[in-house]
């Protein structure tokens, strides 16, 4: 992230922003993103539509909480804050109100090992925070306890958050909630699916590791895959 100056980061957050609205993973003003920059984040300005948002309108806020720009920052400044602050890890922070995602959240539901690729976000379940008003330092807290060891969660009766270390991994994830979502949605009508045992989703996470599964290919040739021939 780091080796983009902050044009450049700009421009990635428009871009981004307006990928989430063509994707259908968002609309209207409802949504925001943010990305690390030494000190603090970039992030959209509250109650913008992507449609019309520009580089320049992306805000400035420092970790003190401190902001530089012609807007505000998302109303949900404090808990893409805190994000950023507690995981090393992560480098950007996408939140989204998708369909089936909050579908789920309405009805305080996490997302259970229905399916192997819930173990994209990290673990065997993909939780659900409990229900704060959106942007409360309450709803931040429960964030943060819901992305522990992992880099999606659902927020009750709200939305979903995303996180990740790039843009186009944050996007590609949101989009793999969202379809987790919708397919444990439509499961959900024909009763309860069984759920992979810990020890099988175990298995399912080592695989992914091993494989950077859903990674471009590794240039170093450590990933488990197989190689091109060499011509
Ligand atoms: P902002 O426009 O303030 O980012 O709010 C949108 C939203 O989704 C609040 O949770």
């Amino acid at each position: 992230m780091s080796t983009l100056d902050h044009e450049a980061l700009r421009k990635a957050v428009v871009e981004t922003c307006r990928k989430m609205n063509d994707l259908g993973i968002n609309q209207g003003t409802s949504g925001n993103l943010s990305v690390r920059i030494p000190g603090g984040l970039l992030i959209t300005p509250t109650s913008l539509p992507y449609e019309r948002m520009e580089p320049e309108d992306v805000v400035e806020l420092g970790f003190d909480g401190t902001y530089q720009g012609r807007h505000r920052p998302s109303s949900e400044w404090r808990f893409h804050r805190d994000i950023l602050r507690a995981r090393e890890d992560v480098d950007v922070v996408l939140h989204c109100h998708s369909t089936f995602a909050t579908v789920l959240a309405v009805h305080h539901k996490e997302i259970p090992a229905f399916h192997y690729m819930t173990a994209v976000a990290g673990g065997t379940t993909i939780r659900c925070a409990p229900y704060a008003t959106f942007g409360t330092q309450a709803l931040s807290d429960h964030a943060i306890a819901a992305l522990q060891d992992r880099q999606a969660c659902l927020l009750a009766q709200h939305g979903a958050i995303v996180v990740a270390k790039t843009f186009e991994r944050a996007l590609w994830l949101a989009v793999e909630l969202e379809t987790l979502a919708k397919m444990y949605v439509h499961a959900l009508t024909l009763g309860q699916p069984p759920i992979l045992s810990d020890e099988e989703m175990g298995r399912v996470m080592d695989q992914m590791r091993r494989m950077s599964y859903g990674q471009a290919p590794d240039p170093e040739g450590t990933n488990d895959v197989p190689r091109p021939r060499p011509s």
